[in-house]
């Protein structure tokens, strides 16, 4: 058990630094976090994806960072598995969760690697990490694959935010659709954008909604520009 208050912030200074601003018991884990009350603002559009009372339900939460979303399903009564591959970042989801008496299972693990956890679960959060991997459409099959109920996504997404209608085929001699800006593209990143060598691919709004689809799921609600709630496409 960790001590209150001195322990306990100095315990949290050690571990940083944080992406989550987490409020443990009192102590602040990034309160001069840049991009300020983030996270709380996307939860407040995210939560009602959720049942109130999640008893019995399972969810996995793929690039868990410290565990905000983890820590809000299993507050509600869920199964919790956060996975995440920077064990820097998993440190905090564990000491967060040993702080917070939540009973949370975190794993070391690639989202590349998710098929190894051999099962479904209820509802999948894949938030902030497409655009951190090399092989966006790799991961986003298998993670895929897993979705029982509900996908909960999140992406950047840079380009138009305007969705033209695509034909299923087009002539080889079609050039002038790659010069529409609505046409669905992936930027590539080849060093670093934001200060960021792990952000690689950046979609547009119809080269994201394109991926989902892709990847066997049917869109059934975009709750904030970035975020859409997504299920299996069983047609
Ligand atoms: C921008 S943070 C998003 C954290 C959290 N999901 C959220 O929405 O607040 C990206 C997280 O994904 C993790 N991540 C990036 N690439 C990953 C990969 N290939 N496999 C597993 N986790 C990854 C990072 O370590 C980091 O914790």
């Amino acid at each position: 058990m960790i001590a209150p208050s001195a322990d306990l912030a100095q315990r949290v200074r050690d571990l940083g630094p944080w992406f989550h601003d987490l409020e443990l018991r009192g102590v602040r884990t990034a309160p001069e976090h840049p991009l300020g009350n983030f996270l709380r603002d996307l939860w407040r559009q995210v939560e009602p994806a959720f049942p109130e009372d999640m008893t019995g339900k399972t969810v996995l939460d793929i690039g868990c960072n410290a565990g905000f979303y983890s820590l809000q399903l299993h507050a509600r009564g869920a199964r919790v598995t956060g996975i995440d591959h920077n064990a820097h970042y998993l440190a905090q989801a564990r000491f967060s969760a040993e702080v917070l008496g939540a009973d949370i299972e975190y794993r070391q693990m690639d989202a590349y690697d998710v098929d190894q956890l051999g099962r479904q679960f209820d509802y999948v959060l894949f938030m902030g990490v497409l655009y951190h991997l090399r092989y966006p459409l790799l991961a986003l099959d298998r993670v895929a694959a897993l979705v029982g109920e509900r996908l909960v996504f999140q992406s950047m997404q840079r380009g138009s935010k305007h969705i033209v209608h695509t034909e299923p085929d087009y002539p080889i001699t079609a050039n002038s659709i790659f010069e529409d800006p609505r046409f669905p593209a992936l930027y590539f990143l080849e060093h670093s954008y934001a200060g960021d060598s792990t952000n690689w691919w950046v979609p547009n709004r119809a080269a994201m909604e394109a991926m989902l689809r892709s990847a066997g799921l049917r869109i059934d609600a975009r709750v904030e520009e970035e975020v859409y709630l997504c299920s299996p496409n069983t047609r």
